[in-house]
């Protein structure tokens, strides 16, 4: 019987995360998950579409994928995630997959492989419901780290983004499903959960809100760790940040993209905040949590951005001093409102922009690594790779370290050395889950 299958995920956190929901459907359906592209005979592709890119990106794995049906003519190549819901059946069609699933789609995908496996017709299925995947208890292939996705889709619109056109309405996961799959990544052995959503401050049920949320997950025992990402500046205030001081598993960061530091471009964008406003919320936060580091993401080369609007990014990133950016050139999307505006920048300008704000960036990133040297920080090691293992802060900087320890375990560590950006550090001692900061 045909039914090994093999997944590759690409694009953010909800599509790692719902990587394990097609594992768990799969599974339960008597297919069998392998790690090994070439022992596949189903290859699942999740997919992201909210750059040209890494649209790109996509299709050329696709083809190589194709490819290896001249050696293996039976081998069935599925496109999920984001681009399926925005190509449909363009992509059965002018591309040749033989599976084509939207993100609400994946309950039905043995189905689709059992149709397509009787007929050869190729399948699509890119409508939208209003799935939550409630009752799925997905896979998660680490043991230390753990995602769970409180809630799907998002209502912001901001004008440059497809997110809204491929992943629907804006709807939260019940409170319940949500500590069910905490108690379950803590019984697997996980120490650090993270909350994922587009905005993840939307999150609703009945009267409660994502405050309440987080508290009722920070009180479950056997866990250390609490993160979620992202939040959206227009819903963050005061009240929420509180509330993160006084959680024991919250860990100091928070991920707020900023996108632009030009009030003209934020409006277009339809972000709902001021420059002057974000700043004031990234401030007020820091004088609460004194250690908080945050990071940011930003976008450059919008529609009829000016080279004084450019220069209020670059400014509000010294301003700032973000840990950490990811940073873009606009991408124009399919479905988004931007597509209509005029005064388009052109792309070598946005190169240039590109360059020189990342040029900033990395000389402010690699300040904030500097000031670890010396420090003494708990981390938790998160994976290893033949001598050196991986271990992260509370506020979200990876560490080397080059001595032997155990994944899983948290440490106190001195950092003793700044390689590029990254910290080395040195094991102080092993700290008892109880003790963990
Ligand atoms: N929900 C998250 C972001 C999701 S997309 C939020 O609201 O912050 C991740 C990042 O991709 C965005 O923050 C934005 O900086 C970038 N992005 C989105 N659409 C883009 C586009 N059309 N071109 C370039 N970058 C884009
Ligand atoms: Fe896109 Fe804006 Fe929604 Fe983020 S909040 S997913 S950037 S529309
Ligand atoms: Fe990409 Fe879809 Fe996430 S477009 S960023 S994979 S929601």
């Amino acid at each position: 019987m045909k039914n090994r299958y093999f997944i590759k995920a690409y694009g953010c956190q909800m599509n790692l995360y719902e990587a394990g929901v097609v594992s768990a459907i799969m599974d339960q359906a008597g297919f069998e998950q392998t790690e090994s592209e070439t022992d596949a005979d189903i290859i699942y592709l999740i997919t992201c579409s909210v750059r040209n890119h890494a649209e790109q990106r996509a299709l050329g794995r696709f083809n190589y994928f194709k490819g290896m049906k001249k050696d293996k003519p039976g081998l069935i190549i599925g496109i999920l995630g984001c681009m399926a819901q925005s190509y449909k059946d363009k992509l059965n069609t002018e591309h040749g997959a033989d599976i084509v699933a939207g993100p609400d789609q994946y309950r039905i995908l043995p189905e689709l492989i059992n149709t397509f496996q009787q007929t050869q017709i190729p399948q699509n299925a890119t409508s939208f419901s209003c799935e939550n995947y409630e009752g799925i208890m997905p896979r998660n292939k680490s043991k230390t780290t753990g995602f769970i996705s409180i809630m799907r889709g998002c209502n912001n619109y901001c004008t440059y983004c497809i997110v809204p056109y491929v992943r629907g309405r804006e709807r939260s996961k019940s409170l319940d499903q949500i500590i069910k799959e905490a108690e379950i990544l803590v019984q697997s052995g996980v120490q650090d959960i993270t909350l994922v959503g587009q905005n993840v401050l939307a999150w609703r049920q009945d009267n409660l809100d994502f405050l309440d949320l987080i508290k009722a997950v920070d009180k479950l025992d056997g866990y250390t760790r609490l993160r979620f990402i992202t939040s959206h500046p227009k819903d963050l205030t005061q009240r929420h940040i509180q509330t993160f001081a006084s959680l024991k598993k919250f860990c100091a960061h928070i991920h707020l993209p900023i996108q632009s530091g030009s009030d003209r471009i934020l409006q277009l964008m339809n972000r709902g905040y001021t420059c002057a406003e974000y700043i004031e919320k990234v401030e007020t936060a820091r004088k609460i949590i004194p250690e908080l580091s945050f990071t940011t993401d930003i976008l450059v080369g919008f529609p009829s951005e000016t080279e004084a609007d450019f220069q209020k990014t670059i400014w509000v990133i010294k301003q700032l001093q973000f840990d950490f950016a990811y940073m873009f050139r606009y991408s124009e999307r399919p479905y988004t409102k931007s597509r209509d505006l005029n005064d388009k920048v052109p792309e070598q300008t946005r190169r240039q922009r590109l360059t020189d704000l990342i040029q900033t960036q990395n000389q402010i990133t690699a300040r904030k690594s500097s000031e670890l040297l010396g420090r003494q920080m708990q981390v938790l090691v998160e994976s290893k790779n033949g001598t050196q293992a991986y271990a992260r802060t509370r506020t979200n900087k990876i560490v080397i370290i080059k001595e032997p320890v155990k994944t899983g375990q948290t440490y106190l560590c001195q950092i003793d050395k700044i390689v590029g950006w990254t910290p080395i550090g040195k094991i102080l001692e092993t700290i008892k889950q109880e003790e963990v900061l």
